[in-house]
């Protein structure tokens, strides 16, 4: 007799025996009222999907899935008043960050403390239904250890893949530029020079990195860096972008300037963090080599509601000012152009568990909710490598399942609830 379980007996569940280990994964079968097919993008009614090991081993109809081997002896998960989809990633987040900790007061934080975060908000962004993220920047390789402690099942929180620390030029936005001269400051990534670089591409990958990261100009939050003007020249990007391709690793570029941008992309990059002022030829460069577009379009109310009171800098908040609508209009052309977009939040520059906010900034800017869902879901597993493991509820994948009470293709902002979430086979999140 197959055992059932509402949501409710899950809560139960849930309560006594939580934390993320392995051991947790259950065979299971799940009974989706809706699912969102983001390969065909259809909306499917009653789809049953069975989960053993850990990965997706059956989905179809009632009677298809019940006459598998076992899975009549599943747990089963009544998720027949939801709409249930592939777990969300966030190509672009900092979990080692503090929403309310910007400008002078990050020179507070040491690395332990900064990791002691990253724990927290590893939990929220998983309980916001995202399963994967990529964490584009860390202190030390605080991001490679969030990625163990969470594989090793010490912490509850998404598959990480960390970036460690972020390439950048002396003085540049991937710089600390806080402290005077006779402090002798200098971020753990910086290196000029196309050998240097490369070096820490190296040492990046020696020490856990599983993307690269680099700024190519210059930002919003950080100090004396101008947003249009392009750091490192072709040759330093064309050589961390070589030594990363050589190492099996995929790149990723903060940069807002259309310069910076085109030539990250000439140098072939796999990703373009922020492409706030990216020009008609960047786009077209973008689709052409099917580079992905990472822009983080919601992060702009945050940053000008809340900056002066987190300590944002008055020089990032008049900069903000500049590319906030912009990029925007940008992302409506990059989109209508049909380039790769992938979903992006900043996160930590905004609190984490808010990711989903950024659903309806990328509807309202000329997404269809499909696109939008695809775009976190199929989009970005593309981008990460990482198509036949995530991004889609099909055989042979990892479960990673979320649902929500509503039907996001009607409304996007139901996905800023999440009211179940399931990482390879383990339920973390019922909200009854
Ligand atoms: N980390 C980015 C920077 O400092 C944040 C940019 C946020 N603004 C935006 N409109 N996307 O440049």
């Amino acid at each position: 007799m197959m055992k059932t379980i509402t949501i409710k007996a899950i809560a139960v569940f849930l309560a006594t025996s939580l934390m993320g280990s392995a051991a947790l994964a259950q065979t299971s079968v799940i009974h989706a009222g809706q699912m969102i097919n983001v390969e065909t993008s259809r909306v499917e009614k009653n789809q049953y999907i069975f989960i053993e090991g850990g990965k997706i081993k059956g989905v179809g109809s009632k009677v298809e899935i019940l006459s598998m081997e076992g899975a009549n002896d599943a747990k089963f998960i009544d998720l027949s008043a939801y709409t249930v989809l592939p777990g969300l990633s966030d190509s672009h987040v900092h979990l080692t960050a503090d929403a309310r900790v910007h400008g002078y007061k990050q020179l507070t934080i040491s690395t332990p403390r900064a990791a002691i975060t990253g724990v927290v908000n590893a939990k929220l962004t998983l309980m916001a239904g995202f399963t994967t993220i990529r964490n584009l920047g860390a202190p030390g390789f605080a991001d490679v250890d969030l990625m163990h402690a969470i594989e090793d099942g010490d912490i509850a929180g998404p598959r990480v893949i960390p970036a460690g620390r972020s390439i950048g030029i002396t003085g540049g936005h991937c710089d600390n530029n806080l402290l005077p001269y006779e402090f002798h400051e200098t971020a753990g990534g910086v290196a000029d020079g196309p050998w240097a670089v490369r070096a820490k591409v190296r040492e990046n990958n020696k020490y856990g990195a599983k993307v690269i990261k680099f700024c190519g100009t210059g930002g919003v939050l950080s100090k004396g860096t101008k947003i249009g003007a392009q750091q490192f020249s072709f040759e330093e990007m064309k050589a961390i972008v070589d030594e990363a391709h050589l190492l099996g690793l995929k790149v990723a570029v903060h940069a807002h300037g259309e310069d910076g941008i085109n030539t990250a992309i000439r140098a072939g990059v796999d990703s373009v963090e922020h492409a706030s002022f990216i020009s008609d030829a960047g786009i077209k460069a973008a689709k052409k080599k099917g580079t992905y577009l990472s822009m983080d379009v919601y992060v702009s109310d945050y940053i000008l509601s809340e900056g002066e009171a987190v300590g944002i800098l008055a020089e990032s908040l008049d900069k903000e000012r500049l590319v906030g609508k912009k990029q925007r209009e940008r992302f409506q052309a990059a989109v209508k152009a049909g380039v790769k977009m992938a979903f992006g939040t900043d996160g930590g520059v905004y609190p984490h568990g808010d990711n989903g906010r950024q659903f309806a900034y990328m509807v309202k800017w000329g997404m269809t909710p499909m696109q939008a869902i695809q775009a976190a879901t199929i989009g970005n597993a593309d981008l990460f490598g990482l198509k036949e493991e995530i991004g889609s509820i099909r055989v042979g994948k990892f479960a990673d399942i979320i649902a929500v009470d509503g039907n996001p293709i009607d409304d996007i902002q139901e996905l800023e609830d999440v009211d179940f979430v399931m990482k390879a086979g383990v339920v973390y999140k019922v909200t009854p």
